[in-house]
């Protein structure tokens, strides 16, 4: 493939009036630090992956896992979106869990699934088991991070980490969970053994995103998917110290972070203060609402409902507008979806949406 070019890549001013210089001073980068944006940059979570069927096809026969340690596997799936989309930020080809799989922690990532643990933790005993991380038992990420910055010249490339609450759950559980009650069970029963595996855990994550903010990824996103499911007091107690360890240590990294949860509305402030430059809010609460919460000194990133793009084309159309409108009562905002995208949306959606988003929110 062709270097791509600051104009197919999404990174340049798209009347061509103002020259973009690199990744940092992208429309998406611009957003997360409220800089002034020639329109709104849109990426979108899990735009990689089985919606598009150039990544079916080069995923066919080779385990999620394994596809995640080939960095030719990883630079080629990683981009299939900023072709085909025209999107302001690739994110980079990978799971919350390869970090841990990397500390020694026997998992797999079970299709139609999610990632199942073998042998599920309970004890302090355990936790001594796991990690920690040496950097050089990612150096495939580091390889694949290298290449892509230097093909995707102007166009930001994300990279991200799961925090130690969602990761914690998966452990724990040993796999998915709806209740997530065993993860609560050991938070309220025994917390000396919570604090320490979660502690373990942002010094793996903590590892994992020096790995790729080194390797050159201009901002770093902390999913804390399942962080909704604790109220405000529990995350404060429970999970928040652990990630704030995490976004702390980042804190002169150079690079904007978010920080992401769904089902979060009461927890907006509180991921806020934990140290996020940007906070991804879901489809639950309108932009401006959440923006009001979390306060003036952060951006806000979403928050389209995913089961949006499986509605005819007006609804879609209104929706992306309503969005846009929110988000620029906001300090700063970069569109995504309030969670990811669905492996049944329709691609031609997707690009579809992009340049709407290009066009109406030019300034
Ligand atoms: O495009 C991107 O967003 C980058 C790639 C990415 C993947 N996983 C690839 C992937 C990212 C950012 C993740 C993060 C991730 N992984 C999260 C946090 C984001 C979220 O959705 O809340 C979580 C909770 C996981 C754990 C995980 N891994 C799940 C729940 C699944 C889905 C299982 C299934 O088959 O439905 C995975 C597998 C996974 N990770 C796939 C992809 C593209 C699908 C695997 C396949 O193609 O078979």
């Amino acid at each position: 493939m062709a270097p791509m070019t600051t104009t197919t890549a999404g990174g340049a001013a798209r009347d061509g009036s103002s020259a973009v210089d690199g990744p940092a001073d992208s429309p998406f980068v611009r957003a997360c630090r409220r800089q002034p944006v020639p329109y709104t940059p849109v990426w979108f979570m899990r735009q990689a992956g089985r919606s598009l069927p150039e990544y079916r096809e080069v995923r066919a026969g080779v385990p999620m896992l394994e596809s995640c340690r080939r960095p030719e596997l990883v630079r080629e799936i990683t981009l299939q979106p900023v072709r085909r989309h025209d999107v302001d930020a690739a994110i980079l080809y990978s799971d919350i869990v390869v970090p841990l799989a990397a500390a020694g922690v026997d998992l797999d990532i079970v299709p139609g699934t999610g990632p199942v643990v073998a042998e599920p933790v309970g004890t302090l005993d355990d936790v001594a088991r796991i990690g920690p991380l040496d950097p050089a038992d990612v150096s495939y990420v580091d390889e694949a991070v290298r290449l892509l910055v230097g093909e995707l010249g102007a166009t930001p490339l994300i990279g991200f980490a799961g925090a130690p609450f969602t990761l914690a759950s998966y452990l724990v559980e040993g796999g998915p969970s709806r209740t997530h009650a065993r993860t609560k069970a050991l938070m309220y029963g025994a917390p000396e053994v919570w604090h320490a595996l979660c502690a373990r855990l942002a010094e793996i994550t903590l590892t994992f995103l020096r790995v790729q903010v080194a390797a050159g990824v201009s901002a770093v996103q902390l999913f804390d998917s399942w962080a909704g499911a604790l109220s405000e007091a529990d995350y404060r107690r429970y999970a928040m110290p652990h990630s704030a360890a995490v976004l702390g240590g980042l804190a002169d990294a150079g690079v904007p972070r978010i920080h992401f949860g769904v089902g979060t509305a009461e927890l907006l402030p509180a991921m806020g203060e934990a140290g996020a430059d940007v906070v991804g809010v879901d489809w639950r609460t309108p932009l401006d609402v959440a923006s009001g919460r979390i306060g003036p000194h952060r951006a806000v990133q979403g928050n389209l409902d995913p089961c949006v793009l499986f509605a005819p084309w007006p609804v879609i159309e209104a929706e992306v507008r309503r969005v846009l409108a929110e988000g620029a009562a906001t300090p700063g905002h970069v569109f995504n979806l309030g969670h990811g995208v669905l492996p049944e949306t329709d691609p031609e959606v997707l690009t579809r949406v992009v340049e709407l988003i290009h066009t109406a929110s030019a300034r």
